[in-house]
């Protein structure tokens, strides 16, 4: 049974409650592929994020791939990781491109942009890193991404997740009706939480 107060129809609502509740608002986080930052609409005036994006046109602070970011270790506090999602079927290379920007269009590679991203913020961040994820089905075989990327994450840096919050959207109900969608979960989000202290190299899981 999910606690109802982990549970949010609001992303940039979600994102300013999990950043106060699990890192305070005085902190500065890093955001590499921000988009056009819809998740960052709420959060305080103290909170500051530095964006990048491989587009330009959305006008980040810096352009370029989250694979290789151009900081220092540990020099921000907290990581913010939302990488494209599977292309649809339907959608064109084109289409997807003109709105989202470059996207995997199979749920293996999608997982591997998370596995790939991930690495550059756990180097750069002190403190934490947050991913949005969504499971996800390629025709019958369903994608269980939270327990994909929490496995990986525990068996490179030895630690566990701090926290899931969700994200399900009232609007997004009747898609999950339709019959093109085969699994309830698809359309909602988690955002993974992992918090910790970075000590002579060790990552060590922070429990309060
Ligand atoms: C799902 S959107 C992020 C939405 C954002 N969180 C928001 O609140 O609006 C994913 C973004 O990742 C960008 N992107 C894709 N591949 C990238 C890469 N290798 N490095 C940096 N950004 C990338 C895309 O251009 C797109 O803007």
């Amino acid at each position: 049974v999910l606690a109802e107060t982990n549970v949010f129809n609001s992303g940039s609502k979600l994102v300013a409650t999990l950043l106060q509740i699990h890192f305070g608002s005085c902190i500065v986080c890093v955001d590499p592929a921000c988009s056009v930052r819809s998740f960052l609409n709420s959060l305080s005036d103290t909170t500051v994020v530095v964006c990048g994006d491989l587009r330009k046109e959305v006008k980040p602070d810096w352009v370029g791939d989250f694979k290789r970011l151009p900081f220092r270790d540990g020099q921000f506090d907290v990581g913010l990781f939302d990488p494209p999602f599977k292309r649809g079927v339907r959608q064109t290379e084109d289409y997807y491109t003109g709105r989202y920007g470059p996207a995997p269009n199979n749920e293996n590679a999608a997982t591997k942009q998370y596995m790939d991203g991930l690495p550059e913020l756990f180097r750069v961040c002190a403190r934490g890193v947050v991913a949005k994820i969504q499971d996800a089905s390629d025709g019958h075989t369903f994608h269980d991404r939270r327990f994909q990327l929490t496995e990986f994450v525990k068996s490179r840096y030895g630690i566990g997740l701090h926290d899931v919050l969700i994200l399900d959207s009232p609007s997004k109900v009747p898609q999950r009706r339709g019959p093109t969608r085969r699994f309830s979960r698809q359309t909602v989000s988690y955002f993974l939480v992992w918090k910790y202290e970075v000590r002579a190299g060790r990552y060590m899981q922070v429990r309060y």
